[in-house]
């Protein structure tokens, strides 16, 4: 088996791949080939002379404790039929984890179909990318903004403003993308049916949606962002204007604000998740990325760690965490205190998992009082969320 980088002259087959892995119309759409479009790099397997899989990385920042720390998005992990069961896939991951951590992409996320392969290698259940469908009636039942809200539709000159109000909200929510690197293309905002904004004074949006009206009887809601909850409620006001034309409206919930604090949501309602997993890639420079709000309120102190990871061996052995004047410093040595495997890093560092969740999910030893501090410096257990699914 060869592993290399994907060349131009790879497109073609590189579709059929994923073609075959993921479905899809058998012409490609040209420019979704791999070499038309930036934001990304990648490494595919040759069995035989021919390519047999395909692996990407997305060049993607993820909000967390308010900075955005480089990741990496893996996609488009797929194998040919003929030569899965051999342990393709699990080469392709251990060959993009130097590659990442060498670009700079200290931590990597990914969307799985099959969890036990990317367990395997060191990734771990994290956060949600979660979808509601409610009734438009259901949006009536919510208070009336004080003022009518004047809603237009957006223009390119208005994509920053958009992007500023998305910012506001991204970086107070753990696990959101910054959608602000290569691998986003702004201006196809544009191209959707919805793409509605509340201008705000000098030419800023205090709030927005976007979404599709799909062919059935639904809208498809992308994003709902809001500065505050007037201009939520505006937002929510003109989607309830929806009832009698539309069946459903399917939100996507990316701000836990107006999703569990404002909406008024019938007793029983069904969400549906697509939960995202999570892996350090580069422990020093993940902890010299994050925020660590938390840590201005700590008194100076340090937890002494020991990192079990065969596949990323630069961030195996002993790390010592150290808290003082609100910043979190990763140093090499210290006792190992508490022993972690890969599996623990990327919950830990989301905060999505407390040590007593990583104990009953058998992804920690050792001394575990003293594992408290981990907890205290991230505000675990604290659920992590997406709005873009690759
Ligand atoms: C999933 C896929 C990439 C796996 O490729 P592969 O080369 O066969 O995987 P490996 O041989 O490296 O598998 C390593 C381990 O992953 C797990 N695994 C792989 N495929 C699995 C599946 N379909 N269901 C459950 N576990 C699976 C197993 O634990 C396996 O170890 P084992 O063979 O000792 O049981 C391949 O089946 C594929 O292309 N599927 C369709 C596309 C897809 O789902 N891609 C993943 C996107 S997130």
């Amino acid at each position: 088996m060869i592993i290399r980088p994907p060349r131009d002259a790879d497109d073609e087959q590189i579709y059929e791949i994923g073609r075959i892995a993921f479905g899809g119309p058998r012409e490609p759409v040209p420019e979704r080939l791999w070499s038309k479009y930036p934001g990304w790099y990648g490494l595919v397997a040759e069995l035989d002379g021919r390519i047999a899989a395909t692996l990407k990385v997305r060049e993607y920042r993820q909000f967390f404790g308010g900075s955005a720390v480089r990741m990496g998005g893996l996609a488009s992990v797929a194998v040919a039929p003929a030569g899965r069961g051999r342990g393709v896939a699990t080469a392709l991951l251990d060959a993009a984890m130097p590659e990442m951590r060498d670009r700079g992409d200290c931590i990597s996320a990914l969307y799985p179909t099959v969890p036990s392969l990317y367990r395997g290698r060191g990734w771990e259940q994290t956060g949600n990318y979660e979808r509601v469908a409610l009734r438009p009636e259901l949006f009536a039942l919510l208070p009336k903004p004080a003022e009518r809200p004047l809603l237009r539709r957006a223009t390119e000159s208005d994509l920053a403003a958009i992007h500023d109000c998305y910012l506001r909200f991204a970086r107070t929510v753990d696990g959101m993308l910054d959608r602000s690197t290569a691998a986003f293309e702004p201006e196809k905002l544009l191209e959707l049916d919805i793409v509605d904004i509340i201008p705000g004074v000098d030419g800023t949006v205090r709030g927005y949606l976007t979404g599709e009206r799909s062919e059935f009887e639904k809208v498809v809601v992308h994003d709902l962002v809001a500065d505050d909850r007037e201009t939520a409620l505006g937002l929510f006001a003109n989607l309830g204007r929806w009832a009698g034309t539309s069946e459903e409206i399917s939100l996507r919930i990316n701000d836990p604000g107006w999703w569990q604090l404002l909406m008024a949501l019938p007793v029983v309602h069904d969400v549906h998740n697509h939960p995202w997993m999570l892996r350090v890639v580069d422990l020093p420079a993940a902890v010299a990325a994050r925020g660590w709000p938390n840590a201005a309120h700590l008194t100076p102190t340090s937890v002494d760690i020991e990192v079990v990871d065969e596949h990323a061996p630069w961030q195996a052995g002993r790390h010592r965490l150290v808290v003082d004047g609100g910043k979190v410093v990763c140093e090499p040595g210290g006792d190992g205190t508490v022993r972690l495997p890969a599996r623990a890093l990327g919950p830990w560092y989301a905060g999505s998992a407390d040590t007593a969740m990583l104990r009953r999910g058998g992804l920690i030893e050792g001394d575990l009082a003293a594992a408290r501090v981990l907890d205290l410096l991230t505000g675990a257990p604290r659920l992590p969320r997406m709005a873009d699914s690759f």
